[in-house]
């Protein structure tokens, strides 16, 4: 022993996805070789346009992509320090990693509380314990304690889209792959769920992996940010410098050196990007 301060412990990655390649219906090549992290205790956010391969991230993650034809052919997933891309969706559930999927999937004839339930399926440590985590879902879900006995179905998009997340939670997740919350919610909900997801992150430890088109308010709330385009990781960075890199305001932001740009001036590329260049 000496009694010198111990090294800071390294940012352990709780996530890390090395070069992965992704083909569905085995000719149709998505994903070129990605790679990520996301450390323990963290929220990383994977950005990029509509199409550009981040649901198909998340799903190469939570092995949910065979139900689409898609397999992952190079590269490997390791969640806590085990390669994952064998286990079943459900035994990594069952692990602590689950996804929350895109379009905030409901079963729109259940009530509200019998979804949440549902979210419970892969626990075995009893009805008190998970009693205990529906009143947790709750406190952090005001808005679903007193929808809880209302039909799903008939649910605003926001109180859907609290619904599913709730749901997962209610799996006792170590890390949730959250996919495109904001999608079709007004700015003021998506500010609500956002505020929600930090308040999990810092009180309950949940590490998050986010799915966004919404650059904006992704990067307020991550940590760190990877930026996807055509299934390949253009740049990366912490949250704050790519809030201020000049392609990301150009390209992302859609606001230019000289101020607010319209999304329909950026669309132009004026400007090559750095990445492609
Ligand atoms: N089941 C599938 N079969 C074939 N191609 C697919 C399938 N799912 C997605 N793709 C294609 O993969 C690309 C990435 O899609 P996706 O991962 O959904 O992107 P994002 O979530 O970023 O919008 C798109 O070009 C899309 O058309
Ligand atoms: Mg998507």
């Amino acid at each position: 022993m000496n009694n010198a301060d111990p090294a800071p412990a390294p940012a352990t990655p709780i996530l890390s996805v090395n070069n992965i390649e992704v083909i569905y219906d085995h000719v149709i090549l998505v994903l070129k070789g990605v790679s990520l992290t996301v450390p323990a205790g963290g929220i990383t956010a994977l950005l990029g346009a509509n199409g550009a391969g981040k649901t198909t991230t998340l799903k190469a993650i939570s092995n949910l992509l065979h139900a689409e034809r898609g397999e992952v052919t190079k590269g490997n997933i390791i969640f806590e320090g085990n390669e994952v891309q064998s286990l079943s969706p459900n035994e990594l559930v069952r692990r602590g990693c689950i996804q929350v999927m895109e379009g905030r999937h409901c079963f729109g004839h259940l009530s509200v509380e019998d979804n949440l339930m549902t979210g419970a399926f892969t626990r075995r440590d009893g009805n008190a314990a998970i009693r205990d985590d529906l009143e947790l879902v709750y406190q952090y879900f005001p808005r679903l304690k007193i929808r809880r006995a209302s039909q799903a179905g008939y649910t605003s998009g926001g109180e859907q889209q609290m619904t599913a997340i709730g749901r997962a939670l209610m799996s006792k997740p170590k890390m949730i792959l959250l996919d495109e919350p904001s999608m079709g919610l007004a700015p003021q909900l998506v500010e609500e769920i956002f505020e929600i997801v930090k308040k999990l992150n810092e009180e309950q430890g949940v590490s998050f992996l986010l799915a966004e088109q919404n650059t904006n308010v992704a990067l307020r709330f991550a940590k760190y940010g990877y930026i996807l385009e055509s299934g390949r990781i253009v740049l990366d960075g912490e949250a704050k410098a790519l809030r201020e890199n000049e392609d990301v305001k150009e390209f992302y932001l859609g606001v230019g050196g000289e101020g607010r740009k319209s999304f329909k001036d950026v669309k132009h590329y004026k400007r090559r990007k750095r990445w492609l260049a």
